[in-house]
């Protein structure tokens, strides 16, 4: 089920999803949470250190699963989604390096590297809150567009469309890695609950597609919509194809 919470801006859109993070880790200090990469959590990240630094929430117990990473880019290459992760949120809050999870990119054995981080998830007892943003061709993850739906952590070729949106952060477009080692969709599913943040126009028709009823490969997130608990945190711009 999709709870669509339409917020007023960025920051606020920011502030609610802090508030559902922190919740969760108050709950339940030893929770298994998912992060993400990309521009749209940032704010989130922000908004936690800021709760960090007040002493209203700590994250020295809980265990961190990401959804991603590059092939080919090691923990301490600048571009690697673990170094995004450090950079951003985990240095700056009280995670330690042994409560980090991420797929490994730079494997020797590709179906090893997605076995281990499948065994991962499962001893932690699974995602208790998963974070998710949204590409504007529908992927999570890098679940990109495809016939069927991969369940499992798997490596993929990157869809055009996402290597040139994240050709930004490199100095050449030649730099972005091809390859990518992500969760599936169904270790993305067995999260316990999800919380899934967009907040810019060019996600519009990629929020529409995910609150048609129908799912369709094509646009991996509309799979959310057969999760039980699944949080939609949008802002206006995000929101603006959806009927009222
Ligand atoms: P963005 O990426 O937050 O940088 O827009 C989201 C995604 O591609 O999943």
């Amino acid at each position: 089920m999709l709870q669509l919470i339409v917020n007023e801006n960025y920051h606020a859109l920011s502030k609610k999803a802090a508030q559902i993070v922190a919740k969760q880790v108050q709950e339940k200090p030893t929770a298994a949470i998912g992060f993400a990469t990309g521009s749209t959590p940032l704010g989130l990240y922000r908004e936690l250190i800021q709760m960090y630094q007040r002493k209203e929430v700590s994250f020295d117990r809980i265990t961190t699963f990401n959804l991603d990473e590059y092939v080919g880019l090691t923990k301490k290459h600048s571009q690697s989604y673990y170094h995004f992760m450090w950079e951003n949120f985990f240095s700056k809050v009280d995670i330690k390096e042994h409560q980090i999870h991420f797929p490994d990119g730079v494997y020797e054995d590709a179906d090893a590297a997605c076995e281990k981080y499948e065994r991962q998830l499962e001893e932690a007892g699974g995602v208790d809150l998963q974070i998710l943003g949204i590409g504007a061709n529908g992927h999570i993850g890098f679940n990109e567009p495809a016939d069927t739906f991969t369940m499992t952590t798997h490596i993929v070729e990157l869809a055009e469309q996402t290597i040139e949106a994240n050709s930004r952060f490199f100095a050449d477009k030649s730099e972005v890695p091809r390859k990518a080692i992500t969760m599936g969709i169904g270790s993305i599913m067995k999260a316990k609950s999800i919380l899934l943040l967009a907040s810019d126009e060019s996600k519009a028709e990629a929020i529409r597609d995910i609150f048609t009823g129908i799912v369709d490969p094509q646009i991996p997130a509309s799979i959310l919509q057969l999760h039980p608990n699944v949080m939609v945190l949008v802002n206006a711009e995000a929101a603006s194809l959806l009927q009222p």
